[in-house]
């Protein structure tokens, strides 16, 4: 279960309380399970449990102030709402409680709450008679219904001496919450190696030959791997995509350059998952200077270019190899040709004959085939079809151990 916390970014938000002490727990449980925990602590807080304390245990600089010019040169109040996967407030005092739930933004973590796209979840800790207290439990409630998680509080003996509810979780639970917020974990500890986009294949410095793909069926995928747990290596041709967040991005141009990113990416990779529209052939002898027009034909000598998928399955240490297929008739026919011929685990196929999926498309409808089974995944956006497809590649690695 905490292999779902693999890769993924938590903003822990600690306010006043003495429960305050197993914020620093759960922030080392949070990263033995593979997160990374950025600390933002309130005032109130730092009374509890000092920033040094918080800071070397996250191995992140805690962030305190809403308004200081330094912080916010590192990593402003935004930055860190848009990095962060899911934020968790723990422990949550009454007081936080009833700020978060006004949509009071004094302070930054309030402020970072309002500015976020994260999931949200808080784990209230106080006084049992506060915990009762109808303003606490409407403020809770406001909270729900907005989707905010709340994890406990648990029952017991208080600091105050009190005994009831109103404690907070312990860490270990609290780390199993976190992880029940994501929702699957299907490659953690993989690491998974795309190529993405189209190669280009130069015929003199300011000419290739080269062809439709943009890259986003490839992208997509890469995405889709880092939300499954997944440590992604992308290698993308030349396509105008901005880089998903945690991934190794590696630039090049030829079908050359990609078969060389490709085979150093794939020493110690356990997938490898060809998206990119490979150029079949490249000019023999691209010229060194820009070719002037004379004669009324000109011939271009074409060679093959290696095998960049056949290449990798044929590899001696060779990882799950998925190819992709894109045709234009007897579609499904000849990728299965190919999953025989370049003796892939796995081959997706599409057709690019219909301007609706395929090239440049923003949506894609793939039939996927492997030795002794295959799945249709029917139209939808890249980015579901890249779920579903990695969900089937997880599934079919299971199946094989
Ligand atoms: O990039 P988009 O605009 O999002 O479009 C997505 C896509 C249509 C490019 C993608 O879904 C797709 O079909 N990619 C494979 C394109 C392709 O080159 O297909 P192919 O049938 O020619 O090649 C079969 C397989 O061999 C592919 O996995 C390809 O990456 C690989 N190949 C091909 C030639 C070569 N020299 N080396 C290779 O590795």
């Amino acid at each position: 279960m905490l292999a779902r916390l693999a890769h993924k970014r938590i903003v822990l938000g600690v306010s006043g309380g003495i429960a305050a002490y197993k914020s620093a727990d759960l922030i080392r449980r949070l990263r033995d399970a593979g997160a990374e925990v950025q600390v933002v602590m309130t005032a109130a807080a730092q009374e509890f449990i000092t920033p040094l304390t918080l800071q070397a245990l996250s191995g992140n600089p805690v962030h305190t102030d809403l308004l200081d010019l330094a912080a916010e040169a590192a990593m402003g109040h935004i930055e860190l709402a848009r990095w962060a996967d899911l934020v968790l407030v723990a422990p949550a005092s009454a007081d936080c409680l009833a700020r978060l739930a006004q949509g009071v933004a004094n302070d930054l973590l309030t402020t970072l709450w309002l500015a976020t796209k994260a999931k949200l979840s808080v784990a209230p800790a106080m006084n049992q008679q506060m915990w009762a207290a109808p303003a606490v439990q409407s403020a809770l409630a406001v909270l729900r219904t907005r989707g905010v998680a709340v994890f406990g509080p648990a029952s017991g003996s208080q600091a105050c001496g009190d005994i009831g509810e109103g404690r907070m979780l312990e860490a270990v639970e609290l780390a199993d919450r976190c992880a029940d917020q994501f929702e699957t974990a299907a490659l953690t500890g993989k690491h998974v190696v795309i190529t993405a986009g189209p190669t280009r294949e130069a015929l003199d410095p300011v000419r290739y030959l080269s062809n439709h793909s943009s890259g986003k069926m490839g992208f997509a995928i890469a995405q889709a791997c880092i939300e499954a747990g997944a440590r992604v290596t992308l290698i993308a041709g030349p396509v105008n995509l901005p880089t998903p967040d945690r991934l190794a991005r590696i630039n090049v141009t030829s079908a050359l350059e990609m078969l060389q990113a490709a085979q150093t990416a794939t020493a110690d990779a356990d997938i490898f998952i060809a998206t990119a529209a490979v150029a079949d052939y490249r000019p023999r002898d691209a010229a060194d200077q820009k070719i002037k027009k004379s004669a009324d034909t000109l011939t271009l000598e074409l060679v093959k270019n290696p095998d960049i998928v056949a290449t990798i399955a044929a590899a001696e240490r060779r990882p799950f190899v998925v190819g992709f297929a894109a045709e234009t008739e007897k579609v499904i026919a000849h990728a299965r040709e190919k999953l025989v011929r370049k003796k892939l685990d796995m081959i997706a196929c599409n057709d690019v004959a219909r301007s609706d999926i395929g090239f440049q498309s923003d949506d894609n409808a793939l039939t996927v085939i492997w030795s002794d089974g295959e799945q249709t995944l029917e139209k939808a956006s890249k980015s579901l079809i890249a779920r579903q497809l990695v969900a089937l590649i997880a599934q079919r690695i299971k199946a094989r151990l």
